[in-house]
């Protein structure tokens, strides 16, 4: 990527989560342009208004909504929301099939306009959104890749800190795979201030198997449990998102659970998974490979195996 400043965000898709995540992005001081695109041109126009209407508050920015696609060129970094909403009951990989169709409209005038950005996809099923965008736009591994699971891992990160009483920002706990039913915890390797989580178990015996059982239950159902109850789930995924896009315009080589491309992670290749992945101002970089028990590598590899299956379902 060239040396200048990146500046200038764009987000497709001006529903709950693309204008949620606008306002994360607007709040943080993330872009110093942002761009709201989506087809419905007056909920874009909308929106964007909307959040200008804040911009005395916030870190100094400028925000257009429009459903002309010329407003997104040269962007340096391109979130894809657009997509159908999950209704309750229905899981991500039910709109696989659809999501895929609409990526094959949506991504080639967006990487056609900004062919240096980096693309961020937030639209589910992301694992499989991810694979199938990587494949339609032909952009290399390091610029596009999916917002992953990221957020999973930070509803188990809060769960783990209410539960021990210690701060957040000192848990160290990854869920990995799939952004949906199969993930997975990687308690072997998490840990609470240096201390392995599952040490502390012993320590304390506050983190027994059937807690973090329970804990791993809630996070899988933590998105049904908000879509039950307001339709849509839009702040964490907002806030999140924005973390990520943060790591790309401050160039931060900061390891998040994003999805990307896998070429030989564990012996995983050929999917789009989250790991934990270093990302920068070139996108993703390199995984990591932390040891893992049995158990947990085995539950990696199903889980690389249910997004496979659904690309395969609908012709990838
Ligand atoms: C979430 O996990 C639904 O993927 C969305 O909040």
């Amino acid at each position: 990527m060239e040396a200048r400043r990146r500046n200038k965000l764009t987000i497709v898709g001006a529903g709950a989560v693309g204008s949620s995540l606008a306002y994360a992005a607007l709040m943080r001081g993330v872009a110093r342009n942002v761009v709201l695109y989506d087809v419905n041109g007056s909920k874009a126009r909308a929106e964007a208004l909307d959040l200008e209407h804040g911009s005395e508050f916030m870190p100094t920015a400028r925000v257009e909504g429009s459903n002309d696609p010329e407003i997104t060129r040269n962007s340096d970094v391109v979130v894809i929301t657009a997509g159908a909403k999950q209704k309750p009951g229905e899981s991500r990989m039910d709109l696989a099939a659809s999501t895929v169709e609409l990526m094959k409209k949506v991504i080639p005038p967006m990487v056609e306009r900004s062919p240096e950005a980096l693309f961020l996809m937030v639209t589910n099923p992301v694992d499989v959104t991810t694979y199938a965008a990587l494949k339609i736009s032909g952009l290399p591994r390091n610029q596009l890749f999916g917002s992953g699971t990221v957020l999973d891992s930070a509803r188990l990160r809060v769960l783990v800190a209410q539960h021990c009483g210690v701060a957040i920002g000192n848990v160290h706990a990854y869920i990995c795979g799939e952004h949906g039913d199969s993930e997975i915890p990687l308690w072997s390797s998490a840990t609470i201030g240096g201390v392995p989580l599952l040490k502390w178990e012993l320590q304390t015996g506050r983190l027994g198997e059937s807690v973090r059982d329970d804990m791993a239950d809630r996070v899988v159902n933590a998105a049904y449990e908000v879509i039950a109850g307001k339709g849509a789930t839009n702040y964490g995924i907002g806030v999140s998102g924005t973390r990520i896009i943060e790591a790309m315009f401050n160039d931060e080589h900061r390891v998040l659970p994003v999805s990307s491309l896998l070429e030989g992670w564990h012996g995983i290749s050929d999917v789009c998974m989250s790991v934990p992945t270093i990302v920068d101002r070139l996108g993703v970089g390199m995984t990591l490979e932390m040891p893992l028990q049995d158990g947990e590598l085995g539950c990696m590899h199903d889980s690389a195996e249910v997004i496979r299956s659904t690309l395969r379902r609908i012709g990838f």
